[in-house]
């Protein structure tokens, strides 16, 4: 079987992976998103909720949903397109340790926008709100990847 690909995206809410995502020719036959916002966003919908006003409590299931979703891809030998932050080098040593050797890893790294235009564009999205000290936090948090960590390739979106 070919090589098996994971792209792990790496950037504060609103830099636009889940927009980079959908806008990728992937094979959907063979390609699984793996993103705890997935289903956060989808419960939400269910419970005629917002994101926001379930995120605390829906957390740990999106969690369990994501590893489900990763472990079974593994299992199939399905390419992995990992929607989270990631923007330190524990969160994303926890992923690795997830994915077999056989798993070509690319990280794509999406450069945090200046204030304005973050502002923009985190104000878009009505109903999810990332309160400031978390996005303080993951901004000053940042850790650049480095292939040291396991990465085959690292692109910039
Ligand atoms: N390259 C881009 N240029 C301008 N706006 C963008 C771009 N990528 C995403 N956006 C906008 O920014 C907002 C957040 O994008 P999103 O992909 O949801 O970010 P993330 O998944 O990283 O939180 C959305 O409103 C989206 O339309
Ligand atoms: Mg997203």
């Amino acid at each position: 079987m070919a090589m098996a690909k994971c792209y792990i995206l790496i950037g504060i809410p609103g830099s636009g992976k889940s927009t980079w995502i959908n806008n990728q020719n992937f094979d959907w036959s063979r390609t699984v998103v793996a993103s705890t916002d997935d289903y956060v966003d989808s419960e939400a919908r269910n419970q005629g909720k917002t994101y926001s006003e379930i995120f605390r409590d829906t957390m740990p299931a999106a969690v369990a949903h994501m590893t489900k979703t990763v472990v079974d891809a593994v299992r199939a030998g399905k390419d992995i397109v990992w929607d989270q932050t990631s923007t330190t080098v524990a969160s994303r040593a926890k992923k690795f340790r997830m994915l077999p050797p056989n798993y070509s890893v690319v990280g794509v790294v999406f450069r945090t926008p200046d204030r304005a235009e973050l502002a923009r564009r985190l104000k878009s999205r009505p109903g999810k709100e990332i309160p400031d000290n978390v996005m303080r936090s993951m901004i000053g948090g940042w850790e650049e990847p480095t292939k040291a960590e396991g990465f085959n390739k690292i692109i910039v979106a």
